[in-house]
């Protein structure tokens, strides 16, 4: 497979409607946009702000269930019925599931054309904008189908998250902490300064943090751009998390991905203290912040061996071990390191009484 290293430009703007023109301006190609009803409501109006011109759109319906196959179908026929060429720009503007599925339509329409992001939650910016996957579910098999493919460019512009509601800030949020467990003390320091309060956000603050948010991830998939290894640490959490966010999908207390990550880090942190030495009074500090942040997940005894299984069946575990990646310390990650049932138990023991 030939992988083509990032040559994205990522442009952090407090003006993403002058980039916008910017783009537009110097296209060679016509320009389109990808919107769902919310980005649609929410955030195309500020895009549009300083343009003269509109270039057509189209809308999705929001949604997970509506990363499929479906969709991008509607994206070709819009691209297609609206004379798109190889010269065309698609811009994506919503969050992850548009700039994967966007990503994924504009890869394929006419063998590549290309693509702008415009990621507007949190999560999207700070995770799904770095890295080149794009994809749409398979049935219940997330993110089966896709391809690697970088956009032309990459405009993160916080204003955006104004009129995110506060369970996506909070899922977004968690992935940010995850990049300071993984990189360093004075991150996560920094971060701690940041009042994570619904209605208290200061969205020039939260730019500096999305800024090295971003530079970490970068900085991790330039050095194993094929997910052979180093890589791995951008799991740090999501071993259990995973097992979190599926024991209670469909049920009255689904959890977001990111607040999944968030419980599954308390756990991994004290996996991480019981086998890899992550000190002790880092350990009840963290979880502290994290309890503060997201609040205490309550689950029962009886909820243990399910959780266990389902980390289990996670495709990234062969037979019965199961895989994480721990940390030794702030900014020291160890990848491909694994945990036995009752280590993991303990682990729940100790969040649970914690
Ligand atoms: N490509 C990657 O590397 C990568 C990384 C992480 C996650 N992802 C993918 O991202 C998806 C999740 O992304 P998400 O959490 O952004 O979900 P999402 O795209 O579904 O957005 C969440 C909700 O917020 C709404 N919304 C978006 N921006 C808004 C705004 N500014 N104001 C008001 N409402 C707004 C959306 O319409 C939606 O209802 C998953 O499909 C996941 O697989 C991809
Ligand atoms: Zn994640």
């Amino acid at each position: 497979m030939i992988y083509s290293q990032s040559n994205s430009e990522i442009i952090f703007s407090n003006n993403a409607s002058d980039e916008i023109k910017n783009i537009i301006k110097s296209s060679k190609g016509k320009v389109f946009i990808l919107a769902d009803d919310n980005t649609f409501r929410h955030c195309y109006p500020n895009l549009m702000a300083s343009l003269t011109e509109n270039p057509p759109i189209f809308c999705l319906t929001p949604g997970e269930q509506h990363k499929h196959i479906d969709s991008v179908v509607k994206v070709w026929e819009f691209l297609n019925s609206n004379g798109a060429d190889r010269k065309s720009v698609l811009i994506n503007l919503g969050g992850g599931v548009i700039c994967d599925l966007g990503g994924f339509a504009a890869s394929t329409f006419k063998r590549g054309i290309d693509f702008v992001q415009v990621p507007t939650t949190l999560l999207s910016q700070v995770d799904a904008s770095v890295g080149g996957k794009t994809g749409i579910n398979l049935n219940s098999y997330k993110n089966e189908i896709g391809c690697f493919s970088f956009p032309k460019k990459v405009i993160i512009d916080t204003n955006f998250l104004k009129t995110l509601d506060f369970e996506n800030m909070l899922s977004g949020y968690a992935e940010m902490i995850k990049h300071a467990f993984i990189s360093g003390e004075d991150y996560y320091n920094e971060l701690k300064k940041l009042e994570f309060t619904e209605g208290k956000i200061d969205y020039n603050s939260l730019l500096e943090m999305v800024k090295h948010s971003i530079k970490i991830k970068e900085n991790v998939v330039l050095a194993d751009p094929m997910e052979s290894g180093l890589r791995k640490i951008l799991n740090f959490g999501h071993t259990v998390g995973h097992a979190f966010e599926s024991f209670y999908m469909g049920t009255p207390n689904e959890i977001s991905h990111g607040k999944a990550v968030a419980y599954g880090m308390a756990i991994e942190l004290y996996l991480s203290h019981k086998k890899a030495g992550f000190a002790k009074d880092k350990l009840t500090e963290s979880i502290d912040y994290l309890n503060k942040i997201y609040g205490k997940l309550k689950f029962q005894k009886s909820d243990y061996e399910r959780l266990v299984e389902l980390m289990k069946h996670d495709k990234k575990n062969e037979a019965a071990s199961i895989n994480f990646t721990f940390i030794q310390d702030f900014g020291k990650p160890v990848f491909d390191q694994t945990a036995v049932k009752e280590e993991i138990i303990e682990g729940f023991e100790f969040y649970c009484g914690f």
